[in-house]
């Protein structure tokens, strides 16, 4: 919350940044526009990639699903997204995830960080590509590559925690939900689905906290401008009223809650998250024939977080299936998809984040 960036940032400043990021998303978020199918195909790339890794423990064994798929996933879109060349991007990913942890190593990581981001945006103002950092330069160029920076660090810590929890969340539904969540995903409602479980356990248990910028009648009380403010969609959601409404035998679909925000300061990514998110679950569940979790769902280790609703890990007994299904687009080529979403493999081996997840590969029941 030190860092100041659109989620913080109020006055004058805010709208033309809120715009500028509504337009750099813009490409990423609209399922016709070539960067959305290159977006999507990269996911199914990566999580294919992360499978792979977890089958090198056998084809059928235990693993920690939020380790080993939903935490490394959303970063590695988050490099995509961000155009880091080479394997550069990997040290910040990991800096990134000690940050998130705020363990005792997160403060010099969060400045190592915003100094590899301040470099990268340096870079993407000499010389712009097809990424997130130059379309919103393009933009927004008044933005200083110091403001740059930050706004990179929020687009990396948004993407990284947030869609990698959703992603959790959902397997967890899936697989100990009743058997209507199983066969609405096996028919393809892989998005259906994560609406559910975002209204049931929103990602994002409370807001940031904001004041009151003018007195506001709340039922039987008055808000007073000034007063702070900390908006809880888990607890407005867990409201009977609202509650009872998002059962799970319910054949009502709405989008009427609170999980992406509302009003203007309401989730500009909403679209990439999910679609991010639903092509990860969706390639799991076509790799995976069974999938269960290895510890009883009332038992599985939530985080701490005051703004996060998130597992600390996901233990799951696996069998994968004997061959992969094609990737989407091996059977639907799209104007520019190609194989090209994978960096080259000798830079992967090479990165830090593929030593720490080669390290987590385990095997047995
Ligand atoms: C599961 C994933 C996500 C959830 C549940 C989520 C939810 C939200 C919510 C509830 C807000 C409103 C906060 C408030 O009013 O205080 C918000 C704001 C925001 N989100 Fe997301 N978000 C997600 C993913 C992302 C991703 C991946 C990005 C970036 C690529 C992103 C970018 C933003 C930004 C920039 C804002 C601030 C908007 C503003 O103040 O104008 N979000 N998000």
């Amino acid at each position: 919350l030190e860092v100041n960036h659109i989620l913080i940032q109020g006055g004058a400043g805010y709208r033309p940044l809120r715009t500028a990021w509504d337009v750099a998303l813009k490409p990423f978020q609209d399922p016709r526009h070539p960067q959305a199918k290159r977006l999507k195909a990269a996911v199914t790339a990566y999580a294919d990639e992360l499978i792979t890794l977890v089958e090198q423990g056998g084809r059928t064994g235990v693993a920690d699903l939020s380790a080993q798929f939903s935490r490394p996933l959303p970063l590695m879109v988050a490099s995509h997204l961000l155009g880091f060349p080479g394997s550069q991007g990997d040290d910040a990913l990991m800096d990134m995830w000690r940050v998130l942890d705020a363990g005792p190593d997160a403060e010099a990581a969060l400045e190592r960080l915003l100094a590899t981001l301040a470099e990268l945006a340096a870079l993407k103002l000499e010389k712009p590509g097809d990424d997130f950092p130059s379309y919103l330069l393009a933009a927004h160029p008044d933005l200083s590559l110091d403001h740059l920076a930050r706004e990179l660090f929020m687009l990396l810590g948004m993407t990284s925690d947030h869609v990698g929890i959703l992603i959790s969340n959902t397997v967890v539904e899936v697989i100990s939900g009743e058997g209507s969540v199983r066969a609405s995903l096996s028919a393809g409602m892989v998005r259906e689905t994560m609406n559910r479980v975002v209204m049931r356990k929103p990602p994002l248990v409370n807001f940031v906290p904001r004041f009151a910028a003018r007195d506001t009648p709340l039922g039987d009380y008055t808000i007073r401008a000034g007063d702070p403010v900390w908006v809880s969609p888990g607890a407005a959601h867990a409201d009977p009223l609202f509650a009872d409404h998002v059962a799970s035998g319910t054949t009502i679909s709405t989008r009427a809650h609170l999980s992406w925000g509302a009003g203007p300061r309401q989730c500009p990514a909403r679209e990439l998250a999910s679609a991010v998110a639903a092509a990860g679950v969706g390639r799991l569940f076509e790799r995976f024939d069974y999938l269960d979790l290895a510890l009883p769902a009332d038992q599985l280790p939530w985080r701490s977080s005051p703004f996060m609703r998130g597992l600390r890990s996901l233990p799951v007994h696996y069998d994968l299936a004997s061959a992969p299904p094609p990737r989407p687009w091996a059977e639907e080529p799209a104007p520019g998809v190609a194989e090209d979403v994978l960096p080259d493999p000798s830079a992967r081996q090479r990165s830090s984040l593929w030593r720490y997840l080669t390290g987590l590969i385990r095997g047995g029941r």
